[in-house]
């Protein structure tokens, strides 16, 4: 049985203001910033990135960005490199996220180009992945799911894999209060798993973590990482709550 060590990323998306974010990660480190069973990554709004990065950096809680361009510099309006993120202290950042593929408008090739630029710069990426409800209505989640996957690794390599995790985020779970049974999310897990087999090696599937996403809270938390090919979660809304996130980290160290 691989050794994977779990991970669990809070992902504020756009919320807090600055003295609610320095609240947020104190109330984090507090609780969790000795845990060293489990990977804990927090991604604050840009803005706050250094702040934050400031309050967790003595802690084993890492910093982490919600989204990045793939050039290195130039003129790109509003975008921040994956050079900037390193500087402000990030170690992880986020690719793919369901608001970014759906709201914005993300297509997988761009999801690609910054996650291959994120490699590229030395940072750790959560690449999301995940069906929207109707597709699973017309029963076409595992065949999203590959086909995400196959679109966003194109080109990674066997080593490269070491700094990257996958997120299984249906998107009908996120934000919605709804989760996917610990049955299904193993089900999707268990395909994204043997995906990374076909496109790299049962080595890279095995040592990769897989991490759950979806109106995870402490109440469904420890079951659904209890599964085989669940290796933690990437937590939205709980992960606005102290108490919650650090309950999830605390299902995940066990
Ligand atoms: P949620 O968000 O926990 O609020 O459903 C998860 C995510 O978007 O990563």
């Amino acid at each position: 049985m691989p050794n994977r060590k779990p991970i669990v990323g809070g992902n504020w998306k756009m919320n807090t203001n600055r003295a609610a974010a320095a609240a947020l990660a104190k109330g984090v480190v507090e609780r969790i910033g000795t845990q060293k069973n489990v990977d804990t990554v927090v991604f604050p709004p840009f803005p706050y990135l250094l702040k934050v990065g400031g309050l967790v950096t003595k802690s084993t809680v890492a910093l982490g960005a919600q989204d990045l361009y793939h050039e290195a510099d130039g003129a790109f309006t509003g975008e921040v490199s994956a050079a900037m993120l390193r500087d402000c202290g990030c170690t992880w950042v986020l690719c793919g996220h369901s608001e970014r593929r759906h709201v914005i408008g993300e297509s997988d090739d761009l999801i690609n180009r910054k996650l291959r630029a994120s490699l590229a710069a030395g940072l750790n990426v959560i690449l999301c992945i995940g069906e929207t409800q109707a597709q699973r209505e017309s029963r076409q989640t595992d065949t999203i799911n590959i086909a995400q996957l196959r679109a966003g690794l194109e080109s990674v390599t066997n080593d490269e894999m070491a700094n990257v995790v996958i997120a299984y985020e249906p998107v009908w779970a996120i934000g919605t209060g709804l989760t996917a049974t610990p049955n299904d999310a193993q089900a999707a897990h268990s395909v994204i798993r043997s995906t990374l087999v076909d496109l790299f090696d049962s080595e890279v599937a095995d040592s990769t973590r897989i991490q759950y996403g979806g109106s995870m809270k402490p109440s469904n938390a420890a079951e659904l990482i209890s599964q085989p090919d669940i290796d933690g979660g990437l937590i939205g809304g709980a992960s606005l709550k102290p108490d919650d996130f650090s309950l999830i980290v605390g299902a995940a160290a066990v």
